[in-house]
């Protein structure tokens, strides 16, 4: 082990089962957001992206880096969003630097075109899968994200698998032909959730009607066993995966290391993310990879078949599987993934909670407005972390619809989600993540080792989470069906906000931010 320390600091870069990662101190890494055409599944759109890719670069970083990403905004088309601000999801920011999560109106004020803003982020102790995103209204659906990678070169489960490297990241994700300020303006019109026009796979996937766009290959060597890295990257829809003639088996919820469970089909929600191992032990050829959109039926570009790769071995010819599009194992054939069955590597019971909640999601009829407990989020105009700078701590100095639940240092909330139409939330809460003491998939309630992780889907059978409020600040936390957000499905975790003020030094930078947005014409907001 020492002898591998050795090499590990004498080198500024080394391989982890294939990933060549930096051992710096630092990671610098730079985004520039551009307005530029892309299509994904054929059908060509002006798109908000990172590095003009969608979805954007990776961001890879070490065990024990900080990351530093400078965000240069370059974008200049103001049928979308101009102004941005990006959130590292998943990441779990201490106070002292929760002035550069990114959450417009919560945590920042967004930054607008032509400006550049960096994000230092030191990541600490936590690896694992996340992503990045921007956080200012709809953007994300214009397609501004990618996937965060902390590689952990000792991580426990290496063992399992040959090889972990930038072919092993794979995303789901839904797509729209309209930009995100249209589609808004739809859903509040007809009270119908935008339907995605195509769901991709790694980037790419074909609508009926569109062209037959080349599904992407994913390649592996046979013999060898890959960690693969899932990510829903989407604005919505849920995925069911599967790869046909071939297991699944499960090592990571949301960053969170867990017990190997072994499965062949899984679904997987807006924000989630999982890595499984696959075992590339069968003959060489070419198996579908379904990834099958579950993202409603009113559209009729749509077709939920049609979203899906291909595992092709080496040696096989570069064509699709000559088997039929199916949509997984189903049946007795199928072995799902139970969220309940997830069991952390490392697990931490629950603790008692000293404060119980019921959140009850709720759509009033005739209005397209979304509420947590009768309350329609509305993002304010200063953000919340400016007030807690300013001492504005008590519940009188917010507002109602700022849903912001205000808890003391130290203590351990209980919410209990109440979703009975079973529309299925994916909930997000920013900074940390929670004990999913019940999850939906059970009827069991486990607080010896229940499974750990940062979104979590409701349904009509109760779901139950625990989290701690050690870290002072506003913490975000809303479904992350993009449209249920925008219309009002959010709220603010605040966590000793009291504590704010001691703890939180925010740069001159991130003080400017609020005023210069503020300045700005609304065109560039
Ligand atoms: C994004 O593009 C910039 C400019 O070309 C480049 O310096 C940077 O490394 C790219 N970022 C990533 C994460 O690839
Ligand atoms: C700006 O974006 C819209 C779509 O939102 C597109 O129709 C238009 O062509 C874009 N303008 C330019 C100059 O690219
Ligand atoms: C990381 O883990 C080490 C060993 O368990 C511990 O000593 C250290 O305090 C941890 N660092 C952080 C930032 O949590
Ligand atoms: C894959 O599985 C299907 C049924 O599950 C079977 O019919 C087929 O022969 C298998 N393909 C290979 C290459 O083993
Ligand atoms: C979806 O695509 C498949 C494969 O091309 C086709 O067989 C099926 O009819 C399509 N479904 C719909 C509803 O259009
Ligand atoms: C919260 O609910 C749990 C049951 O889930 C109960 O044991 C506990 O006493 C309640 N705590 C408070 C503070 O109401
Ligand atoms: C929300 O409002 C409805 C009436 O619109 C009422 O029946 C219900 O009890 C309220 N729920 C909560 C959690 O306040
Ligand atoms: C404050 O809340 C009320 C409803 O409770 C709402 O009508 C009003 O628009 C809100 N004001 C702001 C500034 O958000
Ligand atoms: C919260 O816990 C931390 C670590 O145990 C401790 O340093 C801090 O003083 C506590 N704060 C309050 C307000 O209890
Ligand atoms: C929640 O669980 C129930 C009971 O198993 C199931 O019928 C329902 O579809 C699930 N909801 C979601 C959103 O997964
Ligand atoms: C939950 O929703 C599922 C799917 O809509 C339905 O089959 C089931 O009966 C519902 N369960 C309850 C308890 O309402």
């Amino acid at each position: 082990m020492f002898s591998f320390r050795l090499v590990f600091l004498a080198l500024a870069l080394v391989s982890v089962r294939g990933a060549t990662v930096s051992t710096e101190t630092k990671q610098f890494v730079t985004l520039d957001i551009i307005n530029g055409p892309v299509a994904p599944d054929g059908f060509t759109r002006v798109a908000v992206l990172a590095n003009g890719t969608f979805p954007g670069p990776p961001i890879v970083a070490t065990k024990g880096q900080t990351l530093v990403v400078k965000v240069n905004n370059k974008l200049t088309n103001e049928t979308m969003r101009v102004s941005t601000s990006i959130n590292f999801e998943g990441i779990f920011i201490d106070s002292k630097n929760i002035f550069n999560e990114g959450s417009s109106f919560v945590t920042t004020c967004p930054f607008g075109p032509g400006e550049s803003y960096t994000y230092t982020l030191p990541l600490g102790n936590q690896t694992g899968s996340f992503w990045y995103h921007g956080q200012l209204a709809q953007q994300q659906s214009d397609g501004l994200m990618g996937t965060l990678i902390v590689y952990d070169p000792e991580h426990p489960l290496a063992h399992l698998y040959d090889i972990d490297d930038a072919n092993t990241i794979l995303t789901v994700s839904d797509w729209l032909h309209t930009d995100s300020k249209t589609a808004l303006a739809g859903y509040i019109a007809t009270q119908t959730n935008p339907v995605p026009d195509c769901g991709l796979f790694n980037g790419k996937g074909r609508f009926n009607g569109g062209p037959q766009v080349e599904y992407a290959a994913v390649s592996v060597a046979q013999g060898k066993r890959y960690r693969f890295r899932l990510f829903n990257i989407g604005f919505r829809s849920n995925f069911v995966v599967s790869i046909d003639n071939h297991t699944m088996t499960i090592i990571e919820a949301d960053g969170v290391a867990t017990e190997p469970n072994e499965v062949n089909i899984l679904t997987i929600h807006a924000g989630q993310r999982y890595s499984f191992v696959v075992n590339a032990n069968q003959p060489v050829g070419n198996y579908w990879i379904n990834a099958f959109i579950n993202g409603g039926t009113k559209n009729s570009n749509l077709n939920s078949t049609l979203s899906r790769g291909i595992l092709r071995y080496a040696g096989a010819p570069a064509e699709e599987p000559q088997t039929p599009m199916t949509a997984g194992p189903q049946g007795a054939a199928a072995v799902a993934l139970k969220e309940a069955d997830l069991v952390p590597l490392n697990p931490i019971p629950a603790p008692e909670p000293d404060f119980n909640m019921t959140f009850t999601t709720f759509m009033p009829e005739g209005v397209t407005k979304w509420e947590i407990n009768n309350v329609s989020y509305i993002p304010p105009s200063v953000p919340t972390l400016v007030k807690a700078l300013n001492g504005e701590t008590s519940p009188d100095d917010f507002n109602v619809t700022e849903n912001t639940f205000l808890f003391p240092m130290n203590k351990t909330v209980q919410i209990e989600f109440k979703d009975p139409i079973n529309e299925g939330h994916p909930f997000h809460l920013h900074g940390m993540n929670f004990w999913v003491v019940k999850s939906n998939s059970s009827d069991v309630i486990n607080t010896v080792n229940p499974i750990r992780r940062d979104v979590v889907i409701t349904g009509n059978n109760t779901v139950i989470i625990r989290f701690r409020t050690d870290k002072p600040g506003p913490w975000p936390f809303h479904c992350h069906i993009l449209y249920h957000f925008a219309v009002g499905l959010g709220s603010v975790i605040g966590a000793g906000l009291d504590e704010v003020k001691k703890t939180v030094h925010p740069t001159q930078a991130w003080e400017e931010l609020c005023p210069a947005y503020n300045a700005l014409p609304p065109n560039d907001q």
